[in-house]
């Protein structure tokens, strides 16, 4: 199995790297696969949360075996980030993993990083309002929200890599 994917701002490509290193499974970002992995070969797609739709898959899916499907966003992993996941992003017979990546709004045009402020704007409000009573999570969400920031860790890794050992 090969880890295909697609990054925007760099937190997907550092979790398939990371993924690829400890599973000793060839990268490729998705860009590039065309030649280098071939028509209907095994693969787990990771791509970046877009307004909800996990970015390259469609491509992905058209030109590989795709086995797993992992999405990479800024909300914290909760079952409520899964089932919405799920909802928008159906893949037949593959499983779904979801891990946060983090918000790098300086490596975004301005549109784009409108539009996340936009849609986070309750969010961070709701943060904002509580004060010195946000929670340590909380804090760091509200933090990355505001300026920036990753939630990339190796630890996180886990589910995605037991499954890869039984697959
Ligand atoms: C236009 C746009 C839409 C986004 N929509 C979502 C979303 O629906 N859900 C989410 O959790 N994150 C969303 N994000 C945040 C990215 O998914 C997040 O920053 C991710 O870690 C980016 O991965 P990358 O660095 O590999 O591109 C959005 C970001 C942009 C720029």
């Amino acid at each position: 199995m090969v880890i295909v994917y697609r990054s925007n701002t760099g937190f997907t490509k550092e979790y398939a790297e990371m993924l690829g290193k400890a599973e000793k499974m060839k990268v490729c970002p998705l860009a590039e696969a065309q030649g280098k992995v071939g028509p209907g070969e095994s693969v787990f797609f990771m791509g970046p949360l877009m307004a909800g739709h996990i970015s390259g898959i469609d491509q992905a899916m058209k030109k590989f075996a795709v086995k797993g499907v992992c999405g990479v966003g800024m909300s914290p992993a909760s079952q409520r980030t899964m089932d919405s996941m799920a909802r928008a992003n159906y893949v037949a017979g593959a499983p779904l993993f979801y891990l946060q990546g983090g918000w790098a709004p300086k490596k975004v045009g301005w549109l784009k990083r409108r539009m996340v402020n936009m849609v986070t704007k309750s969010t961070r409000e709701a943060l904002r309002s509580k004060g010195s009573r946000r929670s340590p999570e909380e804090e760091a969400q509200y933090q990355m929200l505001v300026k920036g920031g990753s939630f990339v860790a190796f630890e996180n890794l886990e589910e995605i890599r037991a499954w890869l050992r039984g697959a």
